[in-house]
Formats: C-alpha cells, sequence, structure tokens
C-alpha cells in the first residue's frame, strides 16, 4: 500500500478551509529506531492523550506560484521553522496528493499546552495536518467516504510526517507495527486495539511532571538514525518485540504490576539507548532521577500502582489509574512538586481520539 494516485488533480480549483484537533500520545512501548520511508525497527504502544493537543486550521486557495507556496502560523505568530518543516512534508506527499501543487496554504496551530512545556507537539501537530489533508480528498475527490479507510490513510500519512504521529489518530490503546498473530497490525499505519483491553486501562492518568522545558539537545530523528550503529539495537529490538507481546496479555488481564514492570523498564531502556549511542547522550536531568526514586519509594510503601515512562526528553509523566487519583494527587503535591519548573503539571488521561473543527 502507497496511496500513490495521480488521479487526484482539481479541474476546478477550489478555495476553502478545514479544520482538525489531535491529540499527543505516550507510548508505553517505545518506537525507538527505523529503517527508510518511516519504518519502524519494532513495533510500539500508545495510550492516546486527551487534553494534550494541537488544533490545526488549514485554508486553501488556487495557487497562482508554480508550486505551492505554505504560510505557517503557530499561536498567532508567522513561524518560519514550521513553514519549512510542513513546505518539506506537502513536498514528500505530492504522489500522494497531487493537489497539494494547486494550492497555496495559510495554515494556523494552536498547542493546548505551554509552549514552554518542553512537550513535544510533532505526533499531535502532524496528525492534524494529515487528517486536513485527507479531509481535503474526501470532501472533492470520490474517494475515502468510508470511515476505517479515511483513518487509515490519514495514519498512513500521519506516519511520513513523524513515526509516532500516525498512533494519535485513534483514541485509547493503539500499536504500530506489525505484531505476529495481531490482526491488522502493520508498519505502515497505526492500529487500534479495542477488543480484550481490561477496563481499568480506560481510566488512566498521566500527570506530565514538567522538569526541563528547554528544547532538546538531540532531535528524535537524530536519536533514531544513531540506532543504526548501536550494538545493543539488535538486542533492544528483539526485547520490544517481546515486550508489546507480554503488555498485549497484561493490558487484557489487568495485571498493574506486571504492566509497571514493563512499562518503567521501557522507558529506561529508551534512555540507555540514547547513552550507549555513538556519540552518546542523555536527555535526563537530576530531578527526573529524583522523582524515579520518589515514585520507588512510594510505590513500595503504600502498594499504590503508579508508575512512570519517559518520552525522548526529561519529563516524567506518572501513570495510574483513576481509583488511585486522590492518593497520587496529595503523592504529587507533597513530595513531587518540588522537583519540577515553576509547579508545572499537565494532568491528563486516556482520550477518545482527533476531532473535526466547526469553523
Ligand atoms: O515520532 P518521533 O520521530 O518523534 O519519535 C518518537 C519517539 C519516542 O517518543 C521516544 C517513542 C515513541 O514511540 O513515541
Amino acid at each position: 500500500m502507497n496511496y500513490i494516485n495521480p488521479k487526484l488533480l482539481f479541474t476546478d480549483v477550489p478555495s476553502g478551509k478545514v479544520g482538525w484537533q489531535s491529540p499527543s500520545n505516550i507510548a508505553l512501548v517505545k518506537y525507538w529506531g527505523k529503517k527508510d520511508m518511516q519504518i519502524p525497527a519494532n513495533p510500539s504502544l500508545s495510550f492516546t492523550l486527551c487534553k494534550s493537543l494541537t488544533k490545526t486550521i488549514v485554508e486553501f486557495s488556487p495557487s497562482h506560484s508554480n508550486g505551492a507556496k505554505l504560510d505557517f502560523f503557530f499561536e498567532g505568530k508567522s513561524n518560519e521553522r514550521f513553514a519549512k518543516k510542513t513546505t518539506l512534508f506537502f513536498q514528500n506527499l505530492l504522489d500522494i496528493f497531487p493537489f497539494l501543487n494547486q494550492l497555496d496554504f495559510k495554515i494556523s496551530s494552536n498547542n493546548s499546552f505551554p509552549h514552554s512545556a518542553g512537550i513535544a507537539s510533532s505526533a499531535s501537530g502532524m496528525s492534524a495536518i494529515a487528517f486536513a489533508l485527507c479531509d481535503i480528498e474526501r470532501k472533492y475527490f470520490d474517494s475515502l467516504s468510508d470511515e476505517d479507510e479515511f483513518l487509515r490513510k490519514v495514519s498512513f500519512v500521519s506516519r511520513l510526517g513523524s513515526g509516532s504521529a500516525c498512533r494519535s489518530v485513534y483514541g485509547g490503546l493503539v500499536s504500530w507495527g506489525e505484531i505476529s498473530g495481531i490482526e491488522k497490525t502493520s508498519n505502515l499505519f497505526g492500529t487500534k486495539l479495542s477488543e480484550r483491553i481490561n477496563p481499568i486501562f480506560n481510566t488512566y492518568n498521566d500527570s506530565i511532571l514538567i522538569v526541563d522545558a528547554a528544547q532538546k539537545k538531540v532531535s528524535s530523528s537524530i536519536g533514531h538514525g544513531l540506532m543504526n550503529s548501536n550494538p545493543f539495537s539488535g538486542k533492544r529490538f528483539i526485547q520490544a518485540y517481546s515486550n508489546i507481546t507480554e503488555l498485549l496479555k497484561i493490558i487484557e488481564i489487568g495485571d498493574l504490576e506486571d504492566f509497571i514492570r514493563v512499562v518503567e523498564s521501557e522507558a529506561l531502556t529508551l534512555h540507555a539507548m540514547m547513552m550507549t549511542s555513538t556519540p552518546y547522550f542523555q536527555l535526563m536531568k537530576p530531578n527526573t532521577i529524583s522523582i524515579i526514586d520518589k515514585i520507588w519509594e512510594y510505590r513500595k510503601k503504600t502498594g499504590t500502582p503508579v508508575c512512570f515512562t519517559l518520552d525522548a526528553g526529561p519529563n516524567i509523566h506518572l501513570l495510574y489509574p483513576d481509583e488511585y487519583k486522590y492518593a497520587v494527587m496529595d503523592f504529587i503535591n507533597s513530595e513531587l512538586m518540588e522537583f519540577t519548573i515553576n509547579n508545572t503539571i499537565i494532568h491528563d488521561k486516556v482520550g477518545s481520539g482527533p476531532k473535526k473543527l466547526e469553523l
């Protein structure tokens, strides 16, 4: 499947606008390492979030230049970096959406989370744009009327913008990458897990503790690339396959102790891969480690099934079921808050996925 379709060209070039909001996601089994064309080196699994999202409005009109012109406004201000990134993304999509060359674009995007929170917005941002493009196709061409087909293409296109973005297309628990024995999983798009989920996992909270808000020193794309020469990568990819297979069973049974063991190990392994790359790097901060120690102490003392995971950055994602919310809030306020920047915590939870904006 590659969705190349030279027929997607307008005879009458329209003007219009379309808007989508799309959430961020947090991986439980991490994607770290890829092959050409954003094919993941191993399958991954994530919770789609609810409150951490990007709202994007794409306005389009007939292009009078030779090829598309694209202006990008982020949080109300013209943003050259995002304009360049999106222009490149659109150029790479020309075989899939040949009509892109017939249009000029004004894209306006806002994140629900503070710009300075150090939260990556590529998953929410790229998936929101992919929704908008597939929506233009659905409106003006005789295709994508089937909702499943529409979402699959959105996920495929999102993946080409940012790998993990392909998982943000669906709510709940979403996998990406072929997993043997699990139907409909693919390296090309994300798959929503809808069966065999213990209901407790629909109630999960993710309190994101902001430890450092600075831009990452090493981008994810460089980090993925360094896995090609990492001496432990082969073992890591095998481990990720086995972790995802195990985690899927755990999620069905609802064993929180095993859930914690696999999820925390995945987070630490991700960072271990950074430390064992050449050149080596690491993205945690002293306060990241202090929080992890506090979580381990608290869990040992109280038995509360709260655990952490990490993205490619220093901020802690604290994961726990809703029934422990009040206890965990007390724990955060009394023991963890001091390690955050200006008490910045984003209390998020598992969400139901993207939505079209009424304009
Ligand atoms: O989608 P990218 O290229 O930003 O990579 C994301 C990598 C991690 O966030 C570290 C893990 C994941 O699976 O989301």
